[in-house]
This record gives C-alpha cells, sequence and structure tokens, in this order.
C-alpha cells in the first residue's frame, strides 16, 4: 500500500550562533546555569527585516533541490509557526509566494512545538484523499522578536558596554524563557510512494486547561489589542510555566508514545528512532527513562541550536537524513509538546 514518505529536507540557521556567554552580557545569567539546566550552548537569531517566510524559504528550496524537484511540483503548502510574519494573514501564503509555488492551497498550522506531528498527520490525510501529491510541510520560528532586551549591539559584540540597569533588570525577569528560545526552519517535502512505508499511528491530544501555562498575553480581547499596557508589562512577551510545562511533558509524551506503539502493534524495542521536539535535554533525557530507551535511541541538536519550536523536528530529520543516521525502512517515533497544551506522537516507517 502506498504510504507517506519524505522525498526531500531541508534546514536553515540564520547567521551565526550566540552562546550563553553571549546571552550573559544582557541578562544576569551563566553559560554553567543554562548547559545544566536545558542542554542548550547556542542558539541563532533571525536578522531584523526578515521573518519566518524568509527562513522557511532557504530550508525549502533545501528540500526541493535534495528531492530533484521544482516549486511547481508542489501542490499543498502546510506551514507550521508560533511566530508569524504578520498578526495575519498566516506565514504560509507569503512563504509560497516567494517559493514560486502560487496559487496552490497553503494552510497555517497553530500547534506550536507540536505542529509537525498535527502536520504529519494531516499530510497523510491529504495525501491519501488525493488533494495533494506533493506535499511540503514547514516548521519555522523567529522567536528574536520577542526576545526581552532591547541591546542587540551588546549582545552582537564584547565591547564592554553594558544595558541600563533597567533593560537588565527586564531581560533577567524573562530569563528562563529566553535562554531556551532560537531561531530556524526545516521543510520536508512528502509525497506518497510504494513499499510499505508510511504512517503507522499517530496518537494526538490538546487540553486547554493548561493554555496559561505558555502563552503571549497580548491578544484581541482588548481594545486595542496593542497598548501602552501591553507594551508597558510587557505582554508580547510569552508567559511560561516552565516548571508545570515540564512536569507535563515528562508526564504525557511516555503515555502519548506506549499508546502510538500500542496502535501500531509495535514493540518500543522495534523503533529505530525517537524523535522528539527538542524543548530541553532534561525533558528528553526524563521521557527516555521513563520509556527505558538506549540513549542512542533519542538524538539530540539542541546544544547547537536552542528550541527552535515547530522547527526542532524537521530540522533534526534533516540532519539525521544528510548524515546517513535517518534510512529507509526504518521506524521512527515523533514525539512533541507544545503551548496549548498540544501533545502527541506519531509512528512512521521511513
Ligand atoms: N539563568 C540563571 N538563573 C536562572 C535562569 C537563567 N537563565 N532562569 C531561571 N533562573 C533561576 C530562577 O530565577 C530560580 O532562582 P531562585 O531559585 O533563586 O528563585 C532558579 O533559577 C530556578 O528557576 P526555575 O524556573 O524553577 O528553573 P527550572 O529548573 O524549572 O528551569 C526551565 C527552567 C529551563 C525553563 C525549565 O523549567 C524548562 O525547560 N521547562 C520546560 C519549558 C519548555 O519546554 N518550554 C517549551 C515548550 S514547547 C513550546 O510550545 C514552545
Amino acid at each position: 500500500m502506498a504510504g507517506l514518505r519524505i522525498i526531500g529536507s531541508g534546514r536553515h540557521l540564520p547567521g551565526r550562533p550566540y552562546t550563553n556567554h553571549d546571552l550573559s552580557r544582557v541578562m544576569d545569567t551563566t553559560d554553567e546555569w543554562i548547559q545544566k539546566r536545558t542542554g542548550i550552548r547556542a542558539r541563532h537569531y533571525c536578522p531584523e527585516g526578515l521573518g519566518v517566510s524568509d527562513l522557511a524559504l532557504e530550508a525549502a528550496k533545501l528540500a526541493l533541490e535534495d528531492a530533484g524537484r521544482a516549486p511547481e511540483d508542489v501542490d499543498y503548502v502546510l506551514f507550521n509557526t508560533m511566530t508569524p510574519d504578520h498578526v495575519f494573514p498566516g506565514s504560509g501564503v507569503i512563504f509560497a509566494d516567494k517559493l514560486g509555488c502560487r496559487g496552490v492551497p497553503s494552510l497555517d498550522v497553530r500547534q506550536q512545538c507540536a505542529a509537525l506531528v498535527y502536520g504529519l498527520q494531516l499530510a497523510d490525510a491529504l495525501l491519501a484523499s488525493g488533494a495533494a501529491r506533493t506535499l511540503l510541510l514547514v516548521g519555522a520560528e523567529a522567536h528574536a522578536g520577542f526576545m526581552p532586551w532591547r541591546d542587540w549591539d551588546i549582545l552582537e559584540q564584547d565591547t564592554g558596554a553594558r544595558p541600563s540597569e533597567a533593560d537588565w533588570e527586564r531581560a533577567t525577569r524573562h530569563r528562563s524563557l529566553a535562554v531556551i528560545f532560537g531561531d530556524g526552519a526545516g521543510a520536508l517535502l512528502l509525497e506518497r510512494g510504494d513499499g510499505g512505508g508510511g504512517l503507522l499511528a499517530v496518537d494526538l491530544h490538546s487540553d486547554g486547561r493548561h493554555a496559561d501555562k505558555l502563552a503571549i498575553p497580548a491578544g484581541f480581547r482588548t481594545r486595542p489589542f496593542v497598548s501602552e499596557r501591553t507594551l508597558a508589562e510587557d505582554l508580547f512577551i510569552p508567559r511560561m510555566d516552565g516548571r508545570e510545562v515540564f512536569r507535563q511533558a515528562v508526564t504525557l509524551l511516555p503515555r502519548s508514545v506506549e499508546r502510538a506503539c500500542a496502535r501500531a502493534k509495535v514493540r518500543l524495542s522495534d523503533v529505530d528512532w525517537f524523535i522528539a521536539h527538542q524543548a530541553n535535554d532534561r525533558i528528553n533525557e526524563a521521557v527516555r527513562e521513563r520509556l527505558g530507551l538506549p540513549k542512542e535511541k533519542v538524538p539530540t541538536n539542541i546544544a547547537e541550536y536552542g528550541n527552535t519550536s515547530t522547527a526542532t523536528i524537521p530540522i533534526l530529520v534533516d540532519e539525521m537524513r544528510r548524515d546517513g543516521r535517518l534510512r529507509p525502512g526504518q521506524l521512527v517515533c515523533f514525539l512533541a509538546l507544545g503551548a496549548g497544551l498540544h501533545w502527541g506522537s506519531a509512528l512512521f516507517r521511513a
């Protein structure tokens, strides 16, 4: 039976990496704290004036080249982001225009860090129904816009300059959030193909009781939606209850993986790779331990890129396809949890 296939992939990390040490010039933090609590050593930031449509464009070009396809071959775009170019319209349509696949349906998926597992289920259904033949599934983030410092110059270069006391305090107030996120994009080109591969089982959930645990408070419940108060109270910077998100992730993700495996009638030990959203190395380590998985089956790249939200999984998939770790026939379990909360897992035969 024809199943979902990844026929091409690409990734784009903008500019140079910014180290934990660089961050310690704009807020009260240390390389030691960040590495110990998150596993992150560096991250990239989207340059001012560019957005997710631009980052995704670079990743998508590489995915098309990898598959030997042209933009005109793409007949559906699924665009995952939580940091769109504009409040509206969605970034998918802007991206599709830049890529040169104008006119095709483009759908923005808003499940934050869980968007990839939702996107895979959608892609599978669209391809199976014949609504799409060659589908581009993209995850891209430009979190730089909500970073809580003004002094990008001080971050850029160690000139000895220091932020004002007020700016330092403000950035420090948001430090547990700010050190986690980085920017980037990953793109997967998907088709249906013969050979027994494809999506074997998907286990998806959401629970809005936790919506305030990770959210940007500003929005259309206030008039106007951007006001002096929004700015004064930094309501456009995400609020995150890191401990609760952590607790939910290490509880809900192992259960989801077990359910997906049971549904597909495969044992955990049959799975070659557990490709997890890269939110925090400690989350993935705890999930790995709870499921009793060997370390080498749970790849990680958070040290270099931080948490790129919707982009982490496609970026990691691209790395693994290009360096030969991920091969046709292998069994992969994708797992992710993000704001909402949304979470789930997907079992996929490559
Ligand atoms: N540098 C130095 N100290 C810090 C920093 C920092 N960057 N951040 C927090 N601290 C301090 C705190 O002020 C606190 O100090 P205190 O004990 O004197 O009060 C102490 O460190 C502990 O703070 P916690 O916030 O409790 O630290 P925790 O161990 O929970 O780590 C973290 C915080 C890394 C955010 C962790 O909770 C986490 O990763 N949670 C999951 C978050 C997540 O996965 N988010 C993404 C979800 S995906 C999505 O949808 C986008």
